[in-house]
């Protein structure tokens, strides 16, 4: 299947991938698709690494980065990073290091071996995602950026256009959509509330319409994307294509631990929640006691974004490398969508590829089928 989007972007098939693993960027890219890196996790020397493996193995294909410029952040108007970080730590309570490091402890997650190295602000603001913007069009396979929590600042729009690219952000409510459009982004993506990450209120199957509708825009349905069935219902009501992600968290070629993959695969559609403890903003992961704690009557109130950040950052550094050790799991970040209930075994980002485009076109065979003669 083809669309107008996926022909501007220069791709076989409408599927955008968001993902953090540069593996399964190439796969999605290799196998039609495209694949997105997500870049907020990443230090502007770990991004130039990733962005040179992707270009060394990517061959002819393209593919497109994401980045984190929320609508309103503490400590906006800062474009030194460095600065901004200073002001935020100082601003974080001591109470919400302590608590932080002592749900760690009490479920055996390790320290980090090295004190020094220590985990820095993260690519949550503008001055940060600027300075990504700029790595990533020095590549000429990067086609297309993604802003996440907000409409980009227009010096950044005019700069991915500029330079022959098409940019894009995320948005749930039609408001934001509306917003994206007047700035003058190439397309926008409808997240509905099921999907993973940062997300809104309103479902899928009444946000994708709804934003459809608003605008002129090309839209990507996102939000609940596990196969070929809900790729066809999204392009059914009007969507240019799907952008999951959730799909990719735990494929072969997914970077996680086991441990954390096997997470994913015991959850069911009812085991995720949207919480501010990780990032500061509502964002859709596994249920735990982590999550749960940050909820208790008594215990800190998660901070906003990026200070939330600030007390997490180490968190997620040592759940994820030390997915297996203690009890991990129970006070581990797991982001993902609803979508978790359908993805139980390991598959190769190629596979599920192709199982969307297959059970899309038996899917519509079906509905021929079910027309009267
Ligand atoms: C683990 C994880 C991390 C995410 N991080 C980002 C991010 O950094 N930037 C972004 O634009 N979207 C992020 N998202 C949202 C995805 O881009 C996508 O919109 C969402 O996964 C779609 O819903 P689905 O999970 O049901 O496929 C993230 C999603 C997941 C599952």
């Amino acid at each position: 299947m083809r669309s107008d989007l996926a022909d501007k972007v220069g791709i076989d098939v409408p599927i955008f991938a968001f993902t953090h693993c540069r593996d399964v960027v190439v796969s999605v890219s290799k196998a039609g698709g495209i694949g997105v890196l997500g870049a907020v996790g990443f230090s502007l020397e770990k991004l130039k690494e990733e962005l040179d493996w992707i270009d060394d193995h990517i061959g002819d294909a393209v593919y497109g980065v994401d980045i984190v410029i929320p609508q309103k952040y503490e400590g906006m108007g800062e474009m030194d990073p460095a600065k901004l970080e200073e002001t935020l730590q100082a601003m974080v309570p001591q109470e919400h290091h302590d608590f932080a490091a002592k749900l760690l402890a009490d479920h055996g997650v390790p320290e980090w071996p090295d004190a020094d190295d220590k985990m820095g602000m993260l690519g949550w603001n503008a001055g940060m995602a600027s300075l990504m913007v700029d790595e990533a069009l020095k590549r000429p396979k990067c086609r297309l950026i993604a802003n996440a929590l907000g409409t980009p600042p227009a010096d950044i729009i005019k700069r991915i256009q500029d330079s022959g690219r098409l940019v894009g952000a995320l948005c749930g409510k039609v408001k934001q959509a509306r917003a994206h459009e007047k700035a003058g982004l190439d397309f926008i993506i409808a997240q509905g509330t099921e999907g993973g990450g940062h997300t809104g209120e309103i479902g899928s199957l009444v946000l994708w319409p709804a934003i459809i509708k608003a605008v002129n825009t090309p839209v990507l349905a996102a939000g609940g994307i596990g196969s070929g069935q809900q790729m066809l219902a999204a392009m059914a009501l009007g969507a240019s294509g799907v952008w999951a992600g959730s799909l990719w968290l735990a494929v072969e070629e997914a970077e996680a631990e086991p441990a954390q993959k096997q997470s994913y695969f015991d959850a069911t559609e009812e085991d995720t929640v949207r919480s501010r403890s990780w990032t500061g903003k509502p964002c859709r992961m596994l249920r735990n006691e982590w999550t749960k704690a940050w909820e208790t009557e008594g215990n800190p109130e998660p901070l906003g974004m990026p200070m939330q950040g600030l007390v997490t950052a180490e968190a997620i550094r040592r759940t994820h490398t030390y997915a297996a050790k203690g009890e991990c799991q129970k006070v581990a970040f797991n982001p993902v969508g609803q979508v978790v209930g359908q993805i139980n075994h390991v598959e190769t980002t190629r596979a599920v590829v192709e199982r969307l485009l297959t059970e899309y076109v038996d899917t519509l065979e079906y509905l021929n089928n079910l027309m009267p003669e």
